[in-house]
């Protein structure tokens, strides 16, 4: 098939630009202009920004994919300018989708299939929840009720397009080669540093997913006729109080020191704050399913910190 990978030199989308074309696919790079030089061995590369309506309806139709990959966001800028990779992800999910499914129509795909996150769920109910549960749109904090505004509008959009076939792919959290959660990673060096207490009981549950296993259900996501929202995510939902030791004492840190939980938004901030005392998790039997994926890494607890 034609397939066009928008946000290819990504931690997922580089990976997955090689796995498509070891199954034979053509694949189509999109790539912006100042990043080329980073671009992914692929069959094309085609040079665009997702802001840039003009530029990526031309760009698109050059490429005639058949199926259209949106793995684009912004948040390799969060350690640098945590505002800015916010809001450019909250337009890349809103405007470079609209844009994108213009573009994916005009130039006759068939498909979409969307990244998008599994960790959006407003914490009622569970410790885990399915796919139907309601997105947490009015969070109390602006800018996670923004971000999460923004999932669900791309995730409308994915899925009304009319003549596109449209997948949703809610990732779990990332863990792997050049995630937050990898030695180097955002996460991973607060942990090695201490800065990341676990507020008391450590509740929020985490649904974790090695980026293996997203290119894996990306490529079985092309491959298949299968259309809504499904959750990406490994088999072992995990609250903080298990999987927070676990990862530190992988990557050889010292043990989280505990806080009061009332002291958390304060001092972590109120998104992580929540992630640990009351994040639910997301339940992947959809995927296994109607999609017929299966995480290869069942559990978080052979590889989180080992990268
Ligand atoms: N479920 C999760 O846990 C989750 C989900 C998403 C991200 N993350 C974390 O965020 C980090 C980044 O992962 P990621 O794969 O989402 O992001 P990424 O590795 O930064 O890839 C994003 C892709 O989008 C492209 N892009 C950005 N702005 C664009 C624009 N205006 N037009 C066209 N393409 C554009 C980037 O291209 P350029 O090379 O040109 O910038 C890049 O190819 C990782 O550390 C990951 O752990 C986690």
């Amino acid at each position: 098939m034609r397939v066009l990978v928008a946000g290819a030199t990504g931690v997922v989308g580089r990976p997955l630009v090689e796995a498509l074309r070891a199954r034979d696919h053509q694949v189509s790079a999109l790539v912006r202009e100042a990043s080329r030089d980073r671009a992914p061995a692929a069959d094309t590369i085609v040079i665009a920004d997702a802001l840039d309506r003009q530029a990526l309806l031309s760009t698109v139709a050059e490429a005639r994919p058949e199926v259209v990959v949106h793995q684009m966001t912004a948040l390799r800028l969060l350690r640098d300018d945590p505002a800015e990779a916010f809001e450019l992800t909250r337009r890349l999910r809103t405007e470079g989708t609209a844009n994108l499914i213009a573009a994916a129509r005009a130039a006759g795909a068939r498909r979409l299939v969307a990244q998008s996150i599994a960790f959006a769920a407003a914490p009622v109910g569970g410790p885990v929840l399915d796919e139907d549960a309601p997105l947490y749109v009015d969070a109390p904090d602006p800018g996670w009720a923004a971000t999460v505004r923004a999932v669900a509008e791309l995730e409308r959009l994915v899925l009304s397009s009319p003549d596109l076939a449209g997948m949703v792919l809610r990732y779990g959290m990332l863990y792997g080669a050049d995630t937050g959660y990898a030695r180097t990673g955002g996460t991973g060096q607060a942990v090695l540093a201490g800065r990341l207490p676990l507020p008391e009981g450590g509740a929020g549950i985490t649904s974790f997913l090695h980026v293996e296993d997203a290119v894996g259900a990306a490529v079985a996501a092309v491959e298949s006729d299968a259309t809504g929202v499904f959750h990406i995510a490994d088999d072992e939902p995990a609250p903080a109080a298990q999987w927070l030791p676990y990862y530190a004492s992988a990557l050889g840190g010292p043990p989280p020191r505990t806080i009061p939980a009332a002291l958390a938004p304060r001092l972590l901030g109120w998104y992580t704050a929540h992630q640990l005392t009351a994040a639910r998790g997301a339940a992947n039997h959809r995927a296994r399913t109607a999609l017929g994926w299966e995480p290869v890494r069942s559990s978080w607890r052979a590889e989180l910190g080992e990268e």
